[in-house]
């Protein structure tokens, strides 16, 4: 394996020998004049992620042109911490972290084959997120960017899901991502690394989130995403007329409650529920939700074009992208709006390190590294200007 280069400790030149200024020096002169040695300096990212329930690490390479490639990713789902919850307790979460993170993190560059000296930064979700478990990932990158030398960049989970795809196929900007997990619903314009305008977001549930409850109501394991689009592989989605919320309506935001409770209402008709009767809820569930999902899509790539012309993608992310029923939809829609449909394969949709790990490196590439001062957060807008939609103000949605 070719070693990797750490172009970023060159930025304060002034201590080095004189030949590796004068190399240094070189270098930024061929790169103006767009020379091909660019093409041979690589970047090595460890990433870290531990928002949720996920204890994941990677290490993911990254090219001067652009091309990324996935050098190791190891993710533990806690699944069994909390199933008999019925969905992640914050502290047993934090907890597990603080056991497993250490092993993962060995894993991960041992699977990658290189040492930690040979890294180029280090990268961790700083937020959004559940908090305990955030102090933990960022804290564990903070000591290792500090024992070793190396930058740290804290990034923003939702902004490594929005940028999986360029890992993945090498996409360019501006595209347009349907962001949909267990905590965030929105539509977001992908106009850079770091630069992103919310075009729409659920004003209450987010879409996983109402997988799972849904989940939790029939009484199907935790976790529940996976499991409702089990169970409605062999249910009627005909059986039950349930509401298609914000259908028509010209913003491109999201409801799930109102479909959500009336999931309940049907739910609490059928005492005991066969199991053909969760299967048939289910699938009616998920229908909704599609039929909503493409309305409110179709709108969001509207808007999109309207401000930024034809976007290059559709791109989805986040955990519920791995919902087969739905990247059926997300088809439809793409097609309708005349561009490309991208979805990252399931285990890159859902939380994992290699997603942080490239955040990391792409930020990295624009010299955006943090300091040891980078505080974790629970809440980290992905648009800082983003408002709640007009009569929404008061609600509790995340937006
Ligand atoms: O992105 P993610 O792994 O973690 C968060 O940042 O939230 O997303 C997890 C969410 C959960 O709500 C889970 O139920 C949902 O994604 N999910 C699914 C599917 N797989 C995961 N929802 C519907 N269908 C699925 N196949
Ligand atoms: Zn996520």
């Amino acid at each position: 394996m070719e070693s990797g280069t750490r172009i970023n400790k060159f930025a304060g030149a002034h201590n080095f020998p004189k030949f590796v200024q004068e190399g240094a020096a070189m270098y930024h002169e061929l790169r103006k004049v767009g020379t091909k040695l660019t093409d041979d300096i690589r970047t090595w990212v460890l990433g870290i992620e531990t928002t949720c329930d996920e204890t994941a690490a990677a290490v993911v390479e990254r090219r001067s042109d652009g091309a990324g490639r996935i050098l190791s990713n190891i993710v533990h789902s806690q699944t069994e911490e909390h199933a008999i919850y019925g969905g992640v307790v914050p502290e047993i979460a934090a907890r597990a972290h603080v056991d497993l993170l250490d092993g993962i993190v060995e894993r991960a560059m041992k699977d990658a084959g290189i040492g930690f000296a040979q890294l180029s930064a280090v990268a961790a979700a700083a937020g959004p997120g559940l908090i305990g478990g955030v102090i933990v990932g960022l804290t564990t990158a903070k000591a290792i960017a500090m024992v070793h030398d190396t930058p740290l960049i804290a990034v923003n989970h939702l902004e490594a899901h929005a940028l999986t795809p360029r890992l993945t196929c090498a996409l360019a900007f501006p595209y347009c991502l349907f962001l949909a997990s267990g905590g965030h619903t929105q539509i977001v314009a992908v106009i850079g690394v770091g630069q992103y305008v919310r075009l729409g977001t659920t004003v209450d549930d987010a879409i996983g989130e109402a997988f799972d409850k849904v989940a939790k109501m029939l009484g199907l394991p935790y976790p529940g995403g996976p499991e409702v689009e089990r169970a409605a592989r062999g249910g009627d989605a005909a059986r039950f007329t349930l509401p298609r919320p914000m259908l028509g309506r010209d913003d491109a935001n999201f409801s799930l409650s109102g479909l959500k409770t009336a999931v309940r209402n049907e739910a609490a008709r059928l005492t005991p529920a066969e199991p053909q009767d969760i299967r048939d809820l289910c699938a009616s569930f998920q229908a909704a939700v599609l039929e909503s999902t493409a309305d409110r899509l179709a709108v969001g790539l509207r808007l999109f074009e309207a401000r930024f012309g034809p976007p290059r993608a559709l791109v989805a992310a986040g955990g519920v992208a791995a919902n087969q029923a739905i990247r059926g939809a997300l088809q439809d829609v793409a097609a309708q709006a005349e561009t490309t449909l991208i979805i990252p394969p399931p285990a890159l949709c859902t939380d994992n390190g290699a997603m942080i790990a490239w955040a990391g490196a792409e930020r990295l590439a624009l010299g955006l590294t943090d300091t040891m001062e980078a505080p974790p957060r629970a809440r980290w807008l992905l648009d800082a200007t983003a408002a709640a939609p007009e009569g929404y103000v008061n609600t509790r949605a995340g937006f």
